[in-house]
């Protein structure tokens, strides 16, 4: 079973461990305010998105959902020197909201925000990237629906090593068994990075104020090597 209250266990290891971006946490506010959907992901697993960004060294990220742009500080801040991030979102109410925030976090210029849909956006990039390699990181957070397509494209715009991370891999367990388009977009997902010889994945289970759920993480091996272990 669960502990009694998880989410004054989330606050706790906000407090005493996070630290959380005070950049990140007034694009919240501002997101509360102008009455977007609380939705973004919580102060630890921002942090977790910006320590697998420092971790991996990578130097360019994409974001695919980018609403406020929350998680976009969290990841950008952990970007070396000259590092990009690429973040796209197809409401232009949320792009201005973000683009506010990643302004005034100082962010400007580390971050391109796409205003547009993902899927011709990101087919645009693959067939101008010269190779497989334009992302290192990418971080998916959008419609549910079209989660295998984000998989694949993200495919093709990274090269070996990337890191892929999916938000919402567990739905509330919705995965299981539900029948709405979103957890099936969410399952299609998993069993595609089950699947795919490109993908070496895990998905570990969340708990706290935004409910029980998850992030799928994976990292791309090149189709050179595929097969390998
Ligand atoms: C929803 C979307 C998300 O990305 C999320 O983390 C939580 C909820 C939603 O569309 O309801
Ligand atoms: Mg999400």
């Amino acid at each position: 079973g669960l502990p009694a209250d998880v989410d004054a266990v989330e606050h706790l290891i906000t407090e005493l461990v996070v630290t959380p971006d005070e950049r990140a946490e007034h694009a919240a506010r501002r997101a509360m305010d102008a009455g977007l959907p609380p939705i973004e992901v919580a102060p630890n697993h921002g942090k977790l998105l910006h320590l697998l960004v420092a971790m991996s060294g990578a130097r360019r990220v994409l974001e695919i959902g980018t609403l406020a742009g929350y998680s976009t500080i969290w990841m950008a801040s952990a970007l070396p020197p000259g590092g990009k991030l690429v973040t796209i979102d197809n409401e232009p109410r949320h792009a201005r909201i973000a683009a506010e925030n990643i302004a005034e976090a100082g962010l400007s210029d580390a971050v391109d925000l796409r205003i547009g849909d993902a899927t011709t956006i990101l087919e645009e990039l693959a067939r101008s990237a010269p190779t497989a390699d334009s992302f290192d990181f990418v971080f998916i957070d959008a419609d549910k629906e079209n989660i295998p397509e984000y998989l694949r494209l993200a495919l093709s715009l990274c090269g070996d090593g990337a890191v892929v991370v999916l938000d919402n891999a567990v739905w509330h367990g919705a995965i299981v068994d539900a029948a709405d388009h979103a957890a099936q977009g969410i399952r299609a997902g998993l069993e595609l990075l089950g699947s795919e010889p490109r993908f070496d994945a895990t998905v570990i289970q969340t708990v706290g104020t935004k409910g029980w759920d998850g992030f799928a993480i994976a990292r791309v091996r090149s189709a050179r090597r595929q097969g390998e272990p």
